[in-house]
């Protein structure tokens, strides 16, 4: 009964309406519709500092309304939404990444791409069948919310070999954690990136 509880608020926490219509497929990801208000909607989870692009990404994740989250793992639902954010550092006169009194990147205000994964039933379809993440569909976005033309079976070729197990994600510790904590003013889950 706590379980259950706990995944609804969970899920209320996290949860949004996507809207997703049934649409064509491309391997563009032009089926996937600009995420609009994603940094009000979705949760935050991670914050990932780069040192060797001196970028940082920021990771969201989205229910479905009414959706359940995972008790343990990372499988995610249908209409599930990840979200990875990237801004560049504030560099200072050094030409190094400016930190604030934590030691974190500094950042400019604004995104410079916006990469997107839905769970969608038959998105896997668009994609060889060596190359597939079950139904993920992919897409990625300039800062501004335009389409970047990209092809996404290369978005699926770095997923693929993190496994069924994880559902295809590259981040399954720090977002199993977020999917079980329903303390919605609980700070994002900080680490650095190996490189
Ligand atoms: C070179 C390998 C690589 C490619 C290509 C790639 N990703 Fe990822 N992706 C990662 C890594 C590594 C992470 C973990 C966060 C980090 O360190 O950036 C990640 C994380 C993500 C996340 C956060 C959820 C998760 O799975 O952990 C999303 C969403 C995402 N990528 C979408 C995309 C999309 C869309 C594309 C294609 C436009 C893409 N990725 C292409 C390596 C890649």
């Amino acid at each position: 009964m706590r379980a259950l509880m706990l995944a609804g608020m969970v899920a209320g926490i996290v949860a949004g309406t996507l809207g997703f219509a049934p649409q064509t497929l491309a391997q563009d990801g032009s089926a996937v519709p600009f995420p609009e208000g994603f940094r009000e909607r979705l949760r935050l989870y991670a914050v990932i500092d780069k040192p060797d692009r001196k970028i940082v990404r920021f990771l969201y994740v989205g229910l479905p309304r009414g959706a359940t989250a995972p008790r343990e793992g990372c499988q995610l639902p249908e209409g599930a939404m990840l979200i990875r954010e990237e801004r560049r550092a504030v560099l200072g006169a050094d030409g190094q990444p400016m930190r604030d009194p934590a030691g974190r990147y500094i950042t400019q205000p604004d995104p410079f791409a916006i990469s997107v994964r839905v769970k969608r039933a038959g998105a896997g379809e668009q994609f060889p069948p060596r190359l597939r993440t079950g139904d993920w569909d992919y897409a990625i976005f300039h800062g501004d919310g335009s389409r970047r033309q990209f092809n996404t079976t290369q978005c699926v070729a770095c997923h693929v070999p993190l496994g069924a197990r994880v559902d295809y994600t590259q981040s399954c510790a720090a977002l199993g954690e977020a999917l079980r904590d329903a303390r919605p003013a609980r700070p994002p889950a900080r680490y650095d990136s190996p490189g």
